[in-house]
């Protein structure tokens, strides 16, 4: 069936909903290149204003994974269960989650992002490890699991090729903030990577892509409901993200601290969501019976796990990690109670240290980024040393100071610490 698309402009833009054939058929045209970039953009602003209707984003998002192929996992002979975060500073919980669940016996097919503004990106994160690949062919990816079970590669371009290129134009013409659009994009690539569960970590919290806990709650509440509709077992866990994750953000610092964290060591906070996610995992496809991951974790078994999956992309578990140049300390202002280490700011100090990147082509520096020596609600000391700051290039220091100026907070008294896991969204 073909359709005009300005109708379907007009459609949405006056508040209608699409047919399903209409749903098909506009995603297809735009994804092979019949309908233009400016009608395309003129029809995601209404979405921004209008919205979707559930049935009609279920089909919106069926139509970006049916725009290229769906992996086949079903020979790896574990049940296949992966975890999505939209994003936080600090959160390296995939690289410590990924080989646990894997050592518990699931099989995790992690295709991962990098990372644009604040926030940090798996693959940048574990492109620091000298040798390691991010590019694996759908036949290794199913290899590994098998072998292995797990890995975290980048999607190949024959994965959802619809959002590719309505991410690439949301991101400017003013349409990325949008739940329908937000959830159909990172859903479509999910459901195509043929896991059989997902579990989300819906970042809620300052530091969080969407700042608003209503936001958070309903984007998740949005994908739960599209990737069960799509025969994914999905469920959301909301975790705090006003603090910082761990004590590093910055892709070397952050792998460091993931490997310490599967030798059974790290830092509390870390453990907490990793062990939460983990369990929740592994109750999506059935496996909460066996070994708890808590225990799995401070045995250090998981870390096996993890030196065959680095290895398995080409990496190697043994070779020292890169570091910066240059470290400038920060000093604590008072003595008292840390009350706030404002994630944003950490997160914009990295990005200014080289950790980040303002366009999707630039590099990425792996040593940049930030170390907390003290986490929120413990005491410190009058200019007892504070923060690192990690860069290769010194000129880059004043910007992520200022990045910095209100990020601190020392008080008289502890600050009231809200709990990690904040809820559970599910059907
Ligand atoms: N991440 C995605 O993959 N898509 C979005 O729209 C936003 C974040």
């Amino acid at each position: 069936m073909t359709f005009h698309v300005i109708d379907l402009i007009r459609t949405k833009r006056d508040g209608g909903r699409l047919s399903d054939d209409a749903v098909d058929w506009l995603v297809r045209a735009y994804t092979d290149g019949a309908v233009a970039d400016e009608q395309m953009a003129a029809f995601l602003m209404a979405v921004v204003w209008r919205g979707m209707e559930p049935a009609e984003l279920t089909r919106w998002t069926a139509a970006m994974v049916a725009s290229g192929e769906r992996l086949d996992l079903s020979g790896v002979g574990r049940p296949t269960v992966d975890k999505h975060s939209t994003g936080g500073v600090g959160d390296k919980v995939s690289l410590v989650v990924v080989p646990l669940v894997a050592a518990c016996g699931a099989a995790v097919p992690q295709l991962a992002g990098r990372g644009l503004g604040h926030t940090g990106g798996t693959l940048d994160k574990m492109e620091s490890i000298p040798g390691w690949q991010a590019a694996l062919p759908p036949d290794r990816m199913r290899a590994v699991l098998r072998d292995v079970g797990g890995f975290m590669a980048a999607a190949g371009a024959g994965l959802a090729p619809a959002d590719r290129k309505l991410y690439a134009l949301r991101d400017v013409t003013g349409t990325v903030e949008s739940i329908p659009l937000i959830a159909s994009s990172i859903m479509s690539k999910k459901i195509a990577e043929g896991t059989s569960a997902l579990l989300l970590d819906v970042k809620v919290g300052s530091g969080a892509f969407l700042t608003s806990p209503a936001d958070a709650r309903l984007l998740a509440e949005t994908m739960v409901e599209l990737g069960n509709a799509e025969g994914v077992a999905t469920e959301a866990l909301l975790t705090g993200m006003d603090t910082p994750l761990g004590r590093t953000a910055g892709h070397a610092l952050e792998v460091a601290e993931a490997v310490e964290t599967l030798c059974g060591g790290g830092p509390v906070d870390l453990v907490e969501v990793t062990v939460a996610l983990a369990r929740r995992m592994l109750a999506l496809v059935g496996l909460d019976g066996g070994a708890d991951p808590a225990d799995v974790l401070a045995a250090g078994t998981a870390y096996d796990t993890w030196r065959r999956m680095v290895t398995a992309q080409g990496g190697d578990p043994d070779a020292a990690l890169p570091s910066a140049e240059h470290v400038e300390t920060v000093y604590a202002p008072a003595g008292g109670f840390l009350r706030t280490l404002e994630a944003r700011a950490v997160g914009v100090a990295a990005w200014r240290l080289g950790a980040g990147r303002s366009r999707k082509e630039d590099p990425v520096s792996a040593t940049a980024g930030v170390r907390w020596l003290a986490a929120v609600g413990d005491r410190v000391s009058a200019r007892s040393p504070l923060l690192e700051l990690h860069t290769h290039d010194p000129a880059r220091l004043p910007a992520a100071l200022e990045a910095l100026t209100n990020a601190v907070e020392i008080g008289d008294t502890p600050p009231v610490v809200e709990p990690l896991i904040r809820d559970r969204i599910h059907l």
